[in-house]
């Protein structure tokens, strides 16, 4: 019984090219594993069946595409293809999904071609079914046609066969127009010719290329949709290309962003995820990094050389030489340089977080600040609140984890210790260097009292002869103090020298 549309994906080859343990359609750009990127295309022209062909490392290959499945909620169907005999072979697999339905329509892409649109695919369709054609195949001419499967048109200008690369005269290598291996098949034609498809060629495989040689010779149109952007269909063979296709979809996501609004100062060096959402007047400055499902609010500062992997940004925050995962910046707040957000870290409507500062599961309230040198691990900051520099909240007693409660307007001194579990009421003060054991009451002062004691003399006595004792001579004697050198620099081997010459 004949049904409308049905989609295979092709991704069972070994990607030897891409000398890796991994799966070739698992390796990933700009967020999505080459295989997601596929699937998703596939999915935008809503077949009513969409299968996947795999073979080689079929468990990890099979559990992305039940990943893929559960996020666009739609069943994609597994067809294994248990050795890989060729593209034919790998489509007649695909088939089998179906059982005894056979597709109005069959479109077939390649896992391993990643920059692949919707809008491609349902001008592809639309050819193709409006031209009644046995097949339709999605053709580019690039800059250099060498390995791709050449077009060859007959004495009319119709599409008459394909010719692989190893297959083609040296006549037929000149042909500029390449097969880019996606295609609208009748779902009929298709399955007729690939019973006939034979491994008689160079590379004694079964190719899906010969059904168009086939449905012609059994009368049915063969119709080429062409491409001008040749970076829509452009494969993955080897990491080359990977990075090529990485940098092509990237500038494609970056001038998305430029035409909504966001200033993209430096697009060479700046990198942005497919899921990652940035509002009108966001700037990203060089070096910026945007991964997963992080999100830029409105007139927002990102950079430079800062990395966000799902992070929340508020509109007007400032994020300068930062890395951060899965941690929420409020709206006007602001962060580094050389901050370090991890995650749970949540910082309230114009907070701080400045040089040096390493946050963990911390929530910085609104408008309180952490500026200087300093890890909060575990806690809560009220708001208003101030964090001497060089703090440190002890949250870890060597077995577990525990939490600091900092109130609202409270104000630390430099270089505190905060050994949790403890708490700080609002509106106290701690002095500098206090070690907070025991909870601080609201309004009370905390320190760490133990009175400094004075040595005098005790330099003279115990380090007498070094530049440190001398400096303190000089000083205790009125004398000017020397640019002494350091008793190691002196090549006599003696000690240093005062400016009258003594030893
Ligand atoms: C294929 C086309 C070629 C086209 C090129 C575009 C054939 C015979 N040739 O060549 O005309 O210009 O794509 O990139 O189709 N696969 C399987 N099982 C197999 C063999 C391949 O699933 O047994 C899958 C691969 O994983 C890949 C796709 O089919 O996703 C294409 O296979 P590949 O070997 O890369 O074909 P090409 O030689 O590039
Ligand atoms: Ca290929």
């Amino acid at each position: 019984m004949p049904f409308d549309i049905a989609a295979i994906v092709l991704a069972a080859g070994a990607g030897t090219r891409m000398r890796s343990k991994r799966p070739k359609v698992l390796h990933s750009l700009a967020g999505r594993t080459l295989l997601e990127h596929a699937l998703r295309a596939a999915y935008t022209i809503e077949p009513a069946a969409l299968v996947t062909v795999v073979g080689h490392g079929r468990e990890a290959v099979a559990a992305e595409i039940a990943d893929i499945g559960a996020r666009l909620h739609t069943p994609i169907d597994i067809a294994i293809q248990d050795r890989q005999l060729g593209t034919g072979h790998a489509v007649s697999c695909g088939l089998s999904a179906f059982g005894d339905r056979i597709p109005g329509t069959v479109v077939i892409t390649s896992a391993d071609v990643p920059l692949l649109d919707g809008a491609t695919l349902a001008a592809l369709v639309d050819t193709h079914v409006g031209g009644s054609a046995g097949v339709t195949v999605l053709t580019f001419t690039p800059a250099d046609p060498g390995g791709y499967g050449r077009i060859v048109r007959d004495e009319t200008g119709r599409v008459a066969r394909i010719v692989e690369h190893a297959d083609a005269t040296a006549q037929e290598r000149a042909i500029g127009e390449v097969n880019s291996g996606i295609y609208a098949f009748d779902g009929q034609v298709l399955i007729d010719a690939l019973t006939r498809l034979r491994t008689d060629n160079a590379q004694g495989e079964l190719y899906l290329t010969d059904v168009i040689g086939l449905a012609r010779a059994a009368g049915r149109d063969v119709l080429a949709s062409p491409v001008t952007d040749p970076s829509v269909v452009l494969g993955v063979n080897d990491r080359v290309q990977l990075a090529a296709a990485g940098a092509a979809l990237n500038t494609r996501l970056l001038e998305r962003h430029m035409t909504n609004g966001v200033t993209v100062v430096d697009p060479a060096t700046t990198r942005v995820d497919m899921d990652v959402r940035i509002e009108p007047d966001v700037t990203l400055e060089p070096g910026v990094h945007l991964h997963g499902a992080t999100a830029i609010a409105e007139g927002a500062v990102i950079g430079p050389d800062t990395t966000l992997t799902d992070v929340e940004v508020g509109a007007g925050a400032q994020v300068i030489r930062t890395h951060a995962d899965s941690a929420i910046i409020g709206p006007g707040a602001t962060v580094g340089p050389f901050a370090y957000l991890r995650p749970g870290s949540r910082l309230g409507e114009a907070a701080k977080v400045g040089t040096f500062v390493e946050t963990k599961n911390a929530q910085i309230g609104a408008h309180s600040k952490v500026p200087h040198l300093t890890y909060v691990g575990d806690a809560s900051v009220g708001e208003y609140s101030n964090i001497g520099a060089s703090s440190v909240f002890v949250n870890y007693d060597g077995v577990e984890k525990n939490h600091t409660v900092i109130g609202s307007h409270v104000r630390t001194g430099s270089d505190n210790m905060f050994v949790a579990p403890v708490r700080v009421g609002d509106g106290a003060y701690t002095g500098a260097g206090t070690v907070v054991r025991s909870d601080v009451p609201p309004g009370a002062l905390s320190v760490t009292a133990s009175d400094q004691r004075i040595i005098e003399g005790w330099v003279l006595r115990k380090r007498s002869g070094t530049p440190s004792a001398e400096a303190a001579q000089a000083a205790l004697t009125g004398r000017a103090v020397t640019a002494a050198r350091p008793r190691e620099h002196n090549d006599n081997g003696r000690r240093p020298l005062t400016q009258d010459g003594e030893q």
